[in-house]
């Protein structure tokens, strides 16, 4: 293939992101920019994302953000090849912004327009920064997804399984409000669990019992709620080293679901080597999920990837990427390209 320099833009979720990102030749890339803001000061206040406050500020800042993606790669809209935007899945109001920024940057320079799946973005991550052949197993995490990929080429998933709830990332932040601790839930559950005994709350580990790597997550939270109260009837509140044991015991369960779920996975990876396992997604960045993922790729002599935090979280790098590698493979998208709020890979 020859080389491209792709223009990417993000703006599914809470964070409006444009980055440019250069693929060779010779199959690998390299990020030359990558602009990420974020917009969790604006929904403080609300205990979650507030889809007509986001798509508001993804308006006001794609433009910004696109600009500097373009002074920090050194590069113009003329020197670029494509334009790569997430068309889907994800707030509305925040891809129609993206996907109509796009369309403008692509009438104005004629360059062609790729519409791509968020999901594949976060999917393709690994190759982005190491040298991952397909297929690979993929295990996305974040705090609106939950599923297990095999990877088979740019565009091409096989979705093997996933949660049929709430999104792991989704229960640290409702188990951090529940006992005390401060939002985003993953960072802060993360840190108490250190001076946390795991085993102090016995706490299920849903659906273990059942075949398949098909996961729940919203039990656990009930779960954590019931020890909670419990704690609370006896002494009238929690202490630290409550906060820290009910921390310790709900991540020790996310991370044997985890762990049993990818060996279920493993079962349905193709024996030939090289075998790799990767994550991604904003609960990526937990060091025991991390460890535990990494044993179980050991014990099937299977390589581990798991890519560093600025990629793992939403941002324009992995969608460029993405862009850039099925343009090898497939036509460009016009000026028809819709926004998709729902778009299983
Ligand atoms: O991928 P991401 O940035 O955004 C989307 O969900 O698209 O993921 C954010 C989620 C939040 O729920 C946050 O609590 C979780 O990732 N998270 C973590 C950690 N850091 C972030 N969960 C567990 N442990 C962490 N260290
Ligand atoms: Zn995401």
């Amino acid at each position: 293939p020859s080389s491209l320099t792709v223009l990417g833009l993000e703006s599914s979720c809470d964070d409006t992101a444009a980055a440019v990102v250069h693929l060779r030749a010779d199959g690998r890339a390299s990020v030359l920019s990558s602009v990420v803001d974020g917009q969790v000061d604006l929904h403080a206040a609300f205990g979650g994302v507030v889809p007509e406050i986001a798509a508001r500020a993804h308006a006001e800042k794609l433009d910004y953000c696109v600009k500097q993606a373009l002074t920090q790669a050194n590069t113009t809209l003329s020197d670029i090849d494509m334009i790569a935007v997430t068309a889907g899945p994800g707030l509305i109001g925040g891809v129609v912004s993206g996907v109509m920024c796009a369309k403008g940057l692509a009438l104005a320079s004629g360059k062609p327009l790729f519409g791509v799946n968020h999901l594949a973005g976060h999917a393709l991550t690994p190759r982005l920064t190491d040298d991952v052949p397909y297929p690979y197993l993929m295990l996305l995490v974040s705090g609106g997804h939950c599923q297990f990929l095999m990877v088979l080429g740019p565009d091409d998933f096989k979705r093997l399984g996933g949660t049929i709830d709430d999104a792991p990332g989704e229960a640290f932040d409702k188990v951090a409000r529940l006992i005390g601790l401060p939002q985003p839930g993953g960072p802060s559950i993360e840190s108490c669990a250190k001076s946390g005994d795991p085993k102090r709350f016995a706490l299920p580990r849903p659906l273990l019992d059942r075949a398949g790597c098909d996961m729940s997550f919203s039990g656990l939270k009930t779960a954590v709620l019931r020890a909670r109260d419990a704690v609370v009837l006896e002494k009238g509140g929690l202490t630290p080293q409550d906060q820290a044991d009910l921390a310790a015991s709900f991540q020790a369960a996310v991370v044997d679901v985890l762990a049993e779920k990818t060996r279920r996975a493993f079962a349905l990876y193709p024996d030939a080597a090289p075998r790799t396992l990767c994550v991604a997604g904003g609960v990526a960045a937990n060091q025991s999920i991390r460890t535990a993922l990494e044993t179980v790729a050991q014990d099937f002599t299977a390589g581990f990837v798991a890519p560093p935090l600025a990629l793992c979280t939403d941002n324009a790098a992995m969608i460029a990427y993405a862009g850039g590698e099925q343009s090898r493979f497939r036509l460009p998208d016009d000026l028809t390209l819709s926004a998709r709020p729902r778009w299983p890979l």
